[in-house]
């Protein structure tokens, strides 16, 4: 089969991609770095991913059976912004219903709302909305926080924690979050793949841990565990701010803070992936956080 996946290269695509060439799909890739080394050694071809030029999606998603959609937008970057990504997926949805496209593996957020004042989880509503209402059978997935190698935020944490004296949780700390191991993923997406039926499913880990347990967790698993002390969420979010300056990026935005502290990155459904945090942290405990990882570098 032939089967499409955004960003091949980048993170969740990849680990989608790796698993379909292992059952010996043909993949193509649309992405906005087609020239970025290529980890399948030109197993998979690259296409833009040009959301202005209806004509070339269409004609280079031409020949496909399933679109897997991991594209996104985490902030807004000049007029890269939330709603700019809705109407770009719904470019992209139509041109997979116009390139004969049967199905759609979508990859969403836990928790999306139409009526959260969050632009991202209002625009990853208006997604969802547009795989639904495009006719064709689909699968949402929905994870919460991703971890693995390429992961930024819990990669970041850990570098926070390697590189400085204290850590400074906005808030107590108390909000949750059940991370989710990026492969556990990508085989729930792959698997989505085979399947006839529309469903929308969480997709989560098997820990429930507060913001606070999970950088102890990290800062004790790395041997770095510095005093965590609250600050009022828009100190923290200044403080961050200020770092920014210093990795040349943006660490964290007031949606993301606002996110964090909403208890949305949680799910009620039971876990239905299996990789613990807690496991995957002893056996990456030389590697997590000795980088920076960058989202200005990753996507600009
Ligand atoms: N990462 C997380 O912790 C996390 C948590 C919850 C949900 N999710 C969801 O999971 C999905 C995949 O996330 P991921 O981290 O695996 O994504 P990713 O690989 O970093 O990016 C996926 C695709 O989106 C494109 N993209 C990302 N940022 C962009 C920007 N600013 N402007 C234009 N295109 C951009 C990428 O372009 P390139 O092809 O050029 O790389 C790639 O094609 C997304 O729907 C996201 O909302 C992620």
């Amino acid at each position: 089969m032939k089967i499409a996946v955004t960003g091949a290269f980048s993170y969740s695509g990849k680990y989608i991609t790796k698993r379909l060439l292992e059952r010996g799909e043909e993949v193509v890739t649309l992405t906005n770095h087609p020239n970025r080394p290529d980890p399948f050694n030109g197993k998979v071809k690259a296409f833009p991913l040009d959301f202005s030029n209806e004509n070339q999606l269409v004609a280079n998603l031409r020949g496909a059976e399933v679109l897997i959609n991991t594209y996104w937008v985490r902030f807004d970057k000049g007029s890269n912004t939330q709603p700019k990504a809705v109407e770009n997926t719904k470019a992209l949805v139509n041109a997979a219903v116009k390139a004969g496209i049967k199905r759609i593996v979508h990859i969403s957020i836990a928790n999306p709302s139409a009526e959260s004042h969050l632009p991202y989880y209002w625009g990853k509503a208006a997604n969802e909305k547009a795989v639904v209402d495009s006719g064709l059978s689909y699968a949402i997935l929905r994870p919460t926080v991703l971890f693995g190698k390429e992961d930024i935020l819990i990669n970041n944490i850990a570098w926070l924690l390697r590189y400085l004296p204290l850590f400074g949780l906005p808030g107590d700390g108390s909000y949750k979050l059940s991370p989710v191991y990026v492969d556990d993923l990508a085989k729930l997406a792959v698997d989505a793949v085979y399947k006839t039926e529309n469903y929308i499913w969480d997709a989560v880990g098997p820990d429930e841990f507060t913001f606070k347990e999970m950088v102890e967790l990290i800062g004790e698993t790395i041997n770095k565990q510095r005093p965590l002390l609250s600050f009022p969420p828009r100190l923290a979010l200044l403080a961050a701010q200020f770092l920014s300056l210093f990795v040349k990026d943006v660490m964290l935005t007031p949606e993301e803070v606002d996110g964090l502290m909403a208890n949305v990155l949680i799910s009620k459904d039971p876990p239905r992936c299996k990789t613990s945090l807690r496991d995957w942290l002893v056996e990456n405990k030389n590697t997590v956080g000795k980088e920076y990882a960058s989202e200005l570098v990753r996507h600009y």
